[in-house]
């Protein structure tokens, strides 16, 4: 891996503990206004001290992040669809490579979908960011996306995406948790984080996925709706961290997080 791709993916996958807790604010994309993400900015500038890394488009970058801010980007730059829209499969690249060089990205990320129709078109895709990637230094994040006709999250499945995405070059992949996860893992020569998926019954379900996905191998978390459509998205960020940077058990997490609510005043 050559130095500037090497240094960017080092501002997101941190070399103290090799874990990251990414933020993922990019569902507008094709979800419009998700609830508590209806003002991006307003729910994202409170986690950013927080977060090792945003994940979003560039309208959002630009309009709802401070350009002073100190954190890695992920800039998403697939779409061309809707959840109202025919097939959320046929996306496309949104986003010229060198708008990602002058927004000063450290990762770019599409998402791929594997089994559809759409399958050639988004792994050609992302062979095209990887080639561009390679050429500046800016790594490929690819998301291994099930669209709505594909309920399947197994891990055969997911071991096919993943190992895919790994051979066509992405520099980290992220996909969903799942039983087996390790054999995910395992079958692919490339970090994996995983999404948190809509959100989930309790915060200590979300907790429970989160250490049980670094403990089989997961590097992190690039986690969306179970942080921030939580009534206390701070604690609820901070509790993350604990269970990705620190190994911490889910209830000693748990505990941080009633004390992260009670410190902000959130109770
Ligand atoms: C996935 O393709 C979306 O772009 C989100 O970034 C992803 O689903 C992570 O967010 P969440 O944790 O809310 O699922």
């Amino acid at each position: 891996m050559h130095w500037g791709l090497a240094n960017r993916l080092s501002r997101i996958i941190k070399p103290t503990t090799g874990r990251t807790v990414m933020l993922a604010v990019d569902h507008g994309y094709f979800l419009g206004p998700t609830r508590k993400l209806e003002v991006p900015g307003e729910t994202i500038r409170p986690l950013i001290p927080y977060a090792d890394a945003l994940m979003l488009t560039r309208g959002v970058l630009r309009t709802s992040v401070d350009a002073t801010a100190d954190l890695p980007i992920v800039l998403r730059v697939s779409g061309g669809t809707s959840i109202i829209g025919p097939s959320l499969a046929d996306e496309v690249i949104t986003t010229a490579f060198e708008d990602a060089i002058r927004l000063n990205v450290s990762a770019v990320a599409l998402s791929i979908f594997v089994g559809t129709e759409h399958e050639r078109q988004t792994l050609l895709s992302l062979s095209e960011l990887v080639n561009e990637g390679q050429r500046y230094g800016i790594p490929v994040l690819a998301v291994t996306a099930v669209g709505k006709e594909l309920g399947k999250r197994d891990a055969r499945f997911l071991s096919l995406c993943c190992r895919i995405a790994a051979e066509l070059g992405a520099s980290f992949v992220k996909t969903y948790y799942c039983e087996d996860f390790e054999k995910v893992v395992e079958g692919c020569p490339v970090p994996v984080v995983i999404a948190g998926g809509p959100k989930l019954d309790t915060f200590k379900d979300t907790l429970q996925l989160a250490h049980d996905a670094i403990s089989r191998g997961a590097v992190g978390v690039d986690m969306g709706r179970n942080i921030w459509q939580s009534d206390h998205p701070i604690a609820a960020i901070r509790a993350v961290r604990a269970v990705v940077h620190e190994n911490s058990p889910v209830d000693e997490a748990y505990d941080l997080f009633e004390q992260a609510k009670s410190a902000e005043g959130q109770t």
